[in-house]
């Protein structure tokens, strides 16, 4: 009798599991653009990159930090490894170097866009962070400065918030912590609403988000990596049936950029998406993939990590180091943090990554992130040591920026496509 009834329900449930995917019923998230290290004259702001590898390689020492507490070492890439804290102190650039800047305003690099939380809702401007997987936003009960130009999440004007246990802290290196008390409380985000999603409003933010215009961050990676140790906000809208596939979808352009919920949206991509599996359980990572300048490959072989969180892409110093000797003129900028320049009148314009379908080429627009001198310019790719791995690169906004991007729980992968 228990079997039977057993197998009435699995069939009844069946034809909704098997349907097919449909695409077109997801919800847009709208972006707006934000600072990055180019300013408006097309200047490369030195000071602002060197706080943002800072700020790279201390985001990912805590995801090594949670994955490790939460799945084991064995979760780790080769070579991977707890970095000590990057201390932006020690790698500030030389003065002189800072004169060059002419303005704080700065160019689209960076991008965030609107959610709520609570009942009724209150309003925060978030980064959607794939490489990450924590909600945090401003608590009323940051006084301090860096919180002050922010929206500030009061849990006594929700009548869904409640305070459960434990703390949440990610350690930024740059003198402070972000850090607050776990709460839970209904999300949404273009429509997709969640309940009981865990989150933290932080009541101390790090110097390096007060001068940001976003609020706070919104992590789509794997729970694997989630410093709460809880569902992040889209896994939680699977589950809660607030979206109907496990997929989302990007694009990051000048104009027009957009996180789509529930699918991936076909009236801004050409073609099919090329899907390569995920590995390892935290990160949204693929695997086999190569770099090229023109027809020639400079590097294989190497894992990538698909970080909308992070403005540039990272590799290993040596690999970086091979794939600059392909660009004619280019030399070391700063040993420190790993950036090279090249001269500006040459900006490649056919570097590329594949995994074996395509080759993503990276525009020059999004390879130049600058001039320093009348003739030479910085390039978006850096030679850094974040701990991911000595086989790992890191692909930021400068590759997202050239691709439509998806990511699916549901698959376990991520895809590319052609933007329209
Ligand atoms: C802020 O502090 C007050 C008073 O201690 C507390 O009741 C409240 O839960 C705190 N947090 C938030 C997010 O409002
Ligand atoms: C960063 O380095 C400076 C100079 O070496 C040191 O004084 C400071 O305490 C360090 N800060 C952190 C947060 O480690």
């Amino acid at each position: 009798m228990f079997i039977q009834a057993g197998l009435i329900t699995l069939a009844l449930l069946l034809p909704t599991a098997a349907s097919p995917v449909t695409e077109g019923l997801g919800s847009r998230v709208p972006f707006e653009k934000r600072d990055g290290v180019t300013t408006k004259e097309g200047w490369f702001d030195h000071k602002r990159a060197v706080e943002m590898v800072v700020r790279d390689r201390n985001k990912h020492r805590q995801n090594l930090i949670n994955l490790e507490r939460n799945v084991g070492l064995s979760a780790f890439n080769d070579g991977a490894k707890i970095l000590p804290l990057a201390n932006y102190s020690q790698m500030a650039p030389p003065d002189k170097r800072q004169a060059e800047k002419l303005t704080d305003e700065s160019n689209d690099q960076y991008w965030a866009g609107p959610m709520s939380i609570g009942t009724p809702g209150q309003s925060f401007l978030v980064d959607f962070d794939t490489g990450s997987a924590d909600l945090w936003v401003p608590s009323v009960n940051c006084t301090s400065s860096y919180c002050s130009k922010k929206d500030k999440y009061n849990s006594a004007s929700s009548s869904s918030g409640a305070h459960k246990g434990g703390k949440f802290s990610i350690q930024y290196g740059d003198g402070s912590t972000v850090s607050g008390p776990v709460y839970t409380d209904t999300v949404s985000v273009a429509g997709v609403t969640v309940k009981n999603q865990y989150f933290s409003p932080v009541t101390t933010i790090s110097a390096s988000f007060g001068s940001e215009a976003d609020d706070g961050i919104l992590g789509l990676a794997f729970p694997a990596i989630s410093n709460l140790q809880k569902s992040p906000f889209f896994n939680t809208a699977k589950s809660q049936g607030a979206v109907k596939n496990g997929v989302f979808g990007f694009k990051l352009a000048k104009s027009g950029s957009e996180l789509y919920l529930g699918g991936t949206d076909s009236s801004l991509y050409t073609g099919s998406i090329e899907y390569h599996s995920v590995t390892g359980s935290g990160f949204w990572q693929i695997s086999g993939a190569s770099i090229q300048v023109g027809s020639q490959t400079v590097e294989s072989g190497f894992q990538t990590i698909i970080d909308s969180g992070t403005t540039i892409i990272y590799g290993p110093p040596n690999a970086v180091s091979t794939f600059y000797k392909a660009i004619p003129g280019a030399q070391l900028y700063d040993s420190q943090s790993g950036f090279y320049s090249f001269p500006c009148s040459s900006t490649p314009s056919n570097v590329a990554f594949s995994w074996g379908g395509n080759a993503w080429t990276i525009s020059a627009a999004n390879f130049n992130l600058g001039r320093v001198s009348a003739t030479q310019c910085i390039g978006a790719i850096a030679g850094q040591d974040l701990g991911l791995g000595s086989n790992t690169w890191l692909l930021g906004d400068s590759f997202m920026k050239n691709v439509y991007t998806a990511f699916s729980f549901d698959s376990n992968s991520v895809g590319f496509a052609a933007l329209k």
